[in-house]
């Protein structure tokens, strides 16, 4: 029998319709600290009411702007992989605080109190989590529990039945070994630490939709750790090897301007599977 093959369906339904339509431009998001020219990029996961779990992530990076949905790289297989322990395997919604990836590590900082991009997230968040079957929140680093608990000053009726898990970034630990000069194996460790601090309340206060599997991490990302994207979150036609653990997507260029301007995107060597050339 053929192969049936799943897709997201995208944003035809209400709300989202017009969320999208209106989405915010350069004239909210200045182009000096935001890669406006590869356009919004808005979620991933379940639009239809069925989650159970909000992911809040930062903001879209390379792999991002070509799948044209959130968290699908290595930060958004370690978030996929944190939501299987808890059994939330296709029951969430992902959304970042910026709809258009930051250009410059202080760009994200400088916008955190914006209140045009805050306005629009709102209505996302209004959206995702009033009168909805979420129970809870997963804030990725600080920007994101920032905004969160903006949304919460707005909702706080809804916000007091949430359960909040404000944990460390996903790509935390790369970020602070290069700033800090610590080794990335340190770094590491305290992030995984910090996840296994928020793991057993999570489960607490997430109806599973499938199997749990609450073994903490090590003090190194494991081999079941990193988890690939369901193929229902992207869009239809999207090549298996978006939603792998490969990486397949990088800016490059030798000089600012053309690295701002490309990503390369590269097939990974396990998915190189035509025949010998
Ligand atoms: N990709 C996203 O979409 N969000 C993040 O926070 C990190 C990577």
């Amino acid at each position: 029998m053929a192969v049936v093959h799943q897709s997201c369906v995208g944003y035809g339904a209400e709300p989202f319709a017009s969320l999208v339509a209106e989405h915010p431009g350069d004239d909210v998001y200045p182009q000096a600290d935001f890669r406006t020219e590869w356009g919004p990029v808005f979620h991933r996961g379940r639009l239809d009411g069925t989650a159970r779990v909000l992911v809040l992530g930062q903001d879209p990076a390379t792999h991002e702007a070509i799948s044209r949905r959130i968290l699908v790289g290595e930060a958004g297989q370690r978030v996929q992989g944190l939501l299987a322990k808890v059994g939330i395997h296709t029951a969430y919604v992902m959304l970042n605080v910026y709809l258009y990836s930051v250009f410059g590590q202080a760009a994200g900082s400088r916008h955190a109190k914006d209140e045009s991009i805050a306005a629009y997230r709102n209505r996302w968040l209004d959206a995702l989590l009033v009168d909805s079957g979420v129970t809870a929140v997963v804030a990725l680093g600080d920007l994101a529990a920032k905004a969160y608990a903006g949304w919460a000053r707005t909702q706080p009726g809804t916000a007091a039945s949430l359960h909040l898990a404000a944990i460390r970034h996903p790509t935390y630990a790369e970020g602070f070994a290069r700033a800090s000069g610590k080794p990335l194996a340190e770094t590491t460790a305290s992030q995984l630490e910090n996840w296994n601090e928020h793991l057993a309340e999570l489960a607490a206060h997430v109806s599973p939709e499938g199997a749990t599997d609450l073994t903490p991490y090590a003090a190194t990302w494991g081999p079941t750790d990193l988890v690939p994207i369901p193929e229902v979150d992207l869009p239809p036609g999207a090549p298996a090897w978006w939603r792998d653990v490969d990486a397949w997507a990088a800016r490059t260029g030798d000089d600012r301007q053309t690295k701002r301007a490309t990503i390369s995107v590269v097939v990974p060597k396990g998915a190189r599977t035509w025949p010998a050339l």
